[in-house]
């Protein structure tokens, strides 16, 4: 079992805690935020109420996320854009989820959020977007709403590669994107329309709705 006790995360999420690997600092631990699960069942309406807890969990979401049938071709390029997934691990505080950590030499990356904040639309950050999509348009990867803050940056050879570090699975309620490569081809076009509508929103002061 991983002790995590007395270890102070490095960044929190809405759902999970995140922690350097005590072990192994290219590798990150997420335990679910304690009590969580029960709040967000209690918060749903009475529909979703019924679903099993694990339903709610990220952390199950992720592993059925890393399980799709675009991660299992043999080829190395299709995690290109993801963060490495290394299963299920036992900690002090509860199960984690163990993932690459992204960093650039002893920084962890930043997100695609604070870089947009910080810089804007440079055209450095514009072509890692172009990529980006190509990517997702080529491997038909099936994430939820991909959103700033769940995007880091990693720099290669003074390009930015953008790594999707959380939101990886489908978030369509009938599994056709699963099923069928034409409804994949439709959710991810709508995944990539509404992730430049996310950094339009960021961008202009979060003013309104996003989509
Ligand atoms: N593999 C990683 N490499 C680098 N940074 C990471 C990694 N995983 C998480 N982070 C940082 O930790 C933050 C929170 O992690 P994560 O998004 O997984 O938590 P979450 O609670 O599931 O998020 P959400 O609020 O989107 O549900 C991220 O926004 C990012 O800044
Ligand atoms: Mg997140």
């Amino acid at each position: 079992m991983i002790d995590l006790n007395g270890i102070t995360p490095f960044a929190e999420g809405g759902n999970r805690i995140c922690f350097v690997h005590p072990n192994n600092s290219d590798r990150c631990l997420k335990v679910i935020h304690k009590g969580l699960l029960k709040k967000i069942k209690k918060n749903k309406p009475w529909y979703k109420k019924f679903r099993s807890l694990e339903s709610f969990d990220d952390n199950s979401r992720e592993r059925d996320g890393y399980n799709q049938k675009a991660l299992k071709k043999n080829d190395p390029e299709v995690w290109k854009h993801l963060a490495i997934w290394y299963g299920m691990k036992e900690t002090s505080i509860g199960m984690a989820s163990e993932t690459e950590l992204i960093r650039n030499g002893d920084e962890i990356a930043e997100t695609l959020e604070s870089y947009l904040l910080k810089n804007g639309l440079t055209i450095e950050i514009k072509n890692a977007i172009k990529d980006f999509q190509s990517w997702l348009r080529k491997h038909l990867v099936l994430t939820k709403n991909l959103l700033p803050h769940n995007l880091v940056l990693k720099k290669e050879d003074n390009k930015i590669i953008i790594k999707i570090i959380d939101g990886i699975g489908s978030h369509a309620f009938i599994p056709l994107p699963v099923l069928f490569k034409f409804f994949a081809k439709r959710y991810v076009e709508k995944r990539i329309k509404l992730l430049w509508s996310r950094i339009n929103w960021d961008l202009s002061g979060r003013k309104g709705k996003w989509k």
